[in-house]
């Protein structure tokens, strides 16, 4: 019965993966956050020399909404301040976000090595915020614990919080000529 519901789940996550026409970044971009259920966050470091001050890249499991739906655009985390990565953020709340299509079965069905830019990827930049209680935290709350179930039972006493990346900046690589922009309205208004 599992076994066939996570079947279903697979067979469904392959059959959305129709990644949006190359000229169209934003929408990829969308598409590509949306496809995505975790991405290397980059912090700067605050640990101590000769590391701090220096970039440092951990992995976070992200969500933008339930994988069957658009979803919002919005990469939610579900963070504590035990987290190494989180420690430099409470110093600086600027980081960058990156998601590629590598993380799924469209490149390694479609041959594409990841560091080719036809294995579609997204470097977001911004501030990590944390969500306030109320209707955004309930919608971080069923984006992330929809797709990352183990969530709910992660230890109390961490004192576990849900956060976004407020975005600033967003570029795509989604194609030959060089890496694209995309501003964050035109992100935010496309339609994945
Ligand atoms: C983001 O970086 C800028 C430039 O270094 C800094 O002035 C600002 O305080 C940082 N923002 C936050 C929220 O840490
Ligand atoms: C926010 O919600 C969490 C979890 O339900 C609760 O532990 C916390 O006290 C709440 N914070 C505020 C400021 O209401
Ligand atoms: C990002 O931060 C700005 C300025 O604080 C705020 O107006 C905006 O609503 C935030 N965006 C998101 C997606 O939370």
């Amino acid at each position: 019965m599992r076994a066939l519901a996570m079947l279903l789940l697979v067979g469904a996550a392959a059959g959305a993966l129709g990644i949006p026409p190359h000229e169209d970044a934003a929408r990829v971009a969308r598409f590509v956050a949306h496809s995505c259920d975790w991405g290397a966050l980059a912090t700067l470091s605050a640990q101590d020399l000769p590391m701090r001050g220096q970039p440092f890249a951990n992995v976070f499991s992200v969500s933008d909404g339930p994988r069957r739906s658009t979803g919002s655009g919005v990469p939610y985390m579900y963070l504590t301040a035990l987290d190494v990565s989180v420690r430099d953020l409470q110093v600086n709340a600027n980081a960058s976000l990156t998601v590629s299509l590598a993380q799924t079965s469209y490149c390694k069905n479609k041959g594409y090595d990841p560091q080719s830019p036809l294995c579609a990827h997204v470097i977001f930049s911004g501030i990590v915020e944390k969500v306030p209680n109320g209707t955004e935290a309930d919608f971080a709350k069923t984006a992330l614990f929809s797709r990352h179930p183990e969530m709910a039972s992660w230890p109390r006493d961490h004192n576990w919080y849900f956060a976004k990346l407020n975005i600033t900046s967003v570029w795509v690589l989604d194609y030959f000529g060089g890496i694209k922009t995309v501003t964050p309205e035109d992100y935010f208004h496309a339609t994945p």
